[in-house]
């Protein structure tokens, strides 16, 4: 019995000498001096032996306990001081170390342009409209005179929810909208996203931007409307930009016209940017037609007003020598951080 527990001491021993961590040490603590650790088991063998060995095992046992206990307190020690040493490095703040550098983005080209157009015509007194993306044909075509059977609404590739209801293609519904609610004097801008179902190539996108442009009062006039397109250009473009109204048609202007200002690129004597034209057409415009005012209930003989609906896109494309239209869908960021 007395090899037993000399045994067991050295097994004891070697084994806390090897523990690592504190659920090891736990389970050594168990394994020899549990309820049903081997140490108790020799205690309880003790019945067998003679009355002159009894206290002498006793008291070796004893002794072994306490000496296991010593060693599993020690390396306990020792294991909480290198866990807290090992946590205390890990959790250490390296303050010279370098930061983490946030990324921070910024405006997209189309709104850089669309923010420096609002800022252009707020300068000039207008306000800021709004109106729906999802639009009712209604506004869209209708009340912009171009009812169902009128040849303009097929030239408008229109991506139709239901027969009544369309991804609104043009901005000019604000003007409706605008209209049936408030009277003249109207001076409002509204920039805005609109749709078509177009291919998409170097200038044509199924989505893109207009500003659209109303003004309605007492004597507006043809000129009030050149006036104000050849201020907005020279402030986005440059003073030396010029403009040319071009005779068009648009079903809800009379008479109206395509505009173009002198290439950005070359200055009017003609490159590849303006396909050797020296102009670039980037809005249309006119003067609002009698029937939408009416519509409106806004009287044509007391009142006039002028529209215009810009592209943004090719304002962009001008604005920033972007010579692909892709390029400003496509979220390229090495294309995107140029600006
Ligand atoms: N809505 C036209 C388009 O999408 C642009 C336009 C032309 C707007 C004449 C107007 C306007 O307000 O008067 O091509």
């Amino acid at each position: 019995m007395k090899q037993q527990l000399e045994n067991i001491k050295t097994q004891a021993v070697k084994e806390i000498a090897e523990a690592a961590s504190m659920q090891i040490l736990e389970s050594i603590r168990v394994k020899y001096l549990g309820k049903k650790g081997e140490l108790t088991l020799v205690l309880r063998g003790m019945g067998s032996l003679s009355a002159e060995e009894r206290p002498l095992i006793g008291q070796l046992a004893n002794d072994v306990r306490v000496f296991i206990e010593q060693k599993l307190e020690e390396k306990e020690q020792t294991i909480s001081k290198k866990e807290r040493d090992e946590r205390i490095n890990r959790e250490t703040v390296d303050i010279t170390m370098p930061g983490k550098k946030k990324e921070i983005g910024h405006k997209h080209p189309i709104t850089l342009v669309l923010d420096e157009i609002k800022e252009v015509f707020l300068g000039m007194g207008y306000e800021i409209a709004e109106g729906p993306d999802i639009e009712d044909t209604y506004y869209n075509f209708d009340a912009l005179n171009t009812p169902e059977t009128h040849p303009a609404r097929d030239l408008q590739d229109t991506f139709y929810i239901n027969e009544k209801i369309i991804l609104r293609t043009q901005t000019s519904p604000v003007q409706i909208r605008t209209m049936m609610q408030k009277k003249p004097p109207i001076k409002i801008i509204c920039p805005g996203r609109v749709f078509r179902s177009d291919t998409v190539d170097p200038t044509h996108s199924p989505i893109f931007h207009q500003i659209e442009g109303l003004v309605v009062d007492k004597g507006i006039t043809m000129g009030n409307l050149k006036g104000t397109l050849e201020m907005f250009v020279k402030a986005l473009f440059g003073e030396s930009t010029r403009i040319r109204l071009r005779p068009h048609h648009f079903p809800y202007t009379e008479p109206s016209a395509e505009v173009d200002i002198s290439c950005f690129a070359c200055g009017g004597v003609g490159c590849r940017v303006c396909k050797g034209e020296g102009w670039i057409e980037i809005l249309g415009a006119g003067m609002v037609h009698p029937k939408v005012l009416q519509t409106c209930g806004i009287d044509p003989e007391v009142y006039s007003g002028f529209a215009f609906g810009i592209g943004a896109e090719r304002v962009a494309m001008g604005r920033f020598k972007i010579d692909d239209l892709r390029l400003l869908f496509e979220n390229d960021v090495r294309f995107l951080k140029q600006f």
